[in-house]
């Protein structure tokens, strides 16, 4: 079971257990929160947890998560803030890949500008747009890296074969997909990220479904440890890869405090198993 504290993906080392930040936006990802100033703090609280790993994206909002991370912490001293693109928005909750090599080009100069950074640190590929070919896409972020736009290129959503034909075009060094403990999907994604030292960001990681459900086996464990849900949750991902990299998210101070105390909760082999062995 991994219990390193950090990961390193080019020159930047992070601790593990990072902050996702798609929910300080309005009702379906979509405009700005109805509390504009605890969404700031709850940025400002983050930091002072001692996270050091921000995700956000240009289609959170969109624009509004970015803005909100440029307010509340620029300058970002030893912050790293990943961002993404590769997503229209067109109203809430409605999301279109849109893999343009000149529309991914104008994302990343306008991230640079909302986030007030000369080099983004992290730069993702939302999701790899079918109708564009995906050498284009691979490509245009080689130029942005080779260009010194960004200092770093990630991919989400994408099979093993999407990653291993970008790496032939542009260095990856995270890959972002749907896991947690009750959805497995990207297992075969996440070996081959281990595999190769390659960061796996999870997205939606705190479990939900009947597993999770009050007297369901998650919440059942949680009661044993006196931990809940989310920290069970949190604890079994960051044990189970060392380059696993989580970023919960929540627009609520009390939700943050309990998710990052997650970092603190050891497993012991036994109750890894029992989550490990968990089927919905
Ligand atoms: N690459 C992609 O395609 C993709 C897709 C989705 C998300 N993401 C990224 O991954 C991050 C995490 O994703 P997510 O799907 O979990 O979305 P999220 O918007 O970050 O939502 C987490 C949800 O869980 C709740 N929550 C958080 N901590 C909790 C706790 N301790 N107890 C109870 N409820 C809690 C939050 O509610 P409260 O606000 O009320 O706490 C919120 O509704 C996002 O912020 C985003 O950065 C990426």
């Amino acid at each position: 079971m991994s219990t390193s504290e950090t990961f390193t993906y080019a020159d930047q080392t992070v601790r593990r257990l990072g902050y996702g930040a798609m929910g300080l936006t309005g009702e379906g990802v979509w405009g700005y929160p109805k509390d504009r100033a605890g969404c700031l703090n709850v940025l400002r609280r983050a930091v002072e947890l001692g996270v050091d790993f921000i995700d956000t994206a240009d289609s959170y909002g969109p624009y509004v998560s970015e803005e909100l991370i440029a307010e509340a912490l620029h300058p970002y001293g030893h912050v790293r803030i990943a961002t993404k693109a590769g997503l229209l928005r067109t109203g809430p909750n409605k999301w279109i890949a849109c893999g343009r090599p000149d529309y991914l080009r104008q994302e990343c100069e306008m991230s640079l500008r909302r986030l007030g950074q000369e080099s983004l640190d992290l730069f993702q590929l939302h999701r790899v747009d079918d109708d564009v070919p995906a050498d284009e896409q691979f490509g245009l972020l080689r130029a942005l890296l080779d260009e010194g736009k960004v200092r770093a290129v990630g991919l989400s959503n994408v099979t093993v074969d999407q990653l291993v034909a970008a790496r032939a075009v542009v260095p990856v060094v995270t890959v972002q997909n749907r896991y947690n403990a009750t959805d497995r999907h990207s297992e075969t994604v996440l070996d081959y990220c281990e595999a190769q030292g390659i960061g796996f960001i999870p997205w939606y990681p705190v479990a939900s479904g009947s597993l999770a459900r009050s007297g369901g086996g998650l919440d059942e464990l949680a009661r044993d440890h006196g931990v809940t849900v989310a920290q069970l949750s949190i604890a079994w991902l960051l044990a189970r890869s060392p380059v696993m990299l989580p970023i919960p998210g929540t627009s609520q101070v009390a939700h943050l405090e309990e998710n990052c105390a997650a970092a603190k909760v050891t497993l012991d082999r036994a109750t890894y198993e029992a989550i490990d062995g968990l089927t919905a």
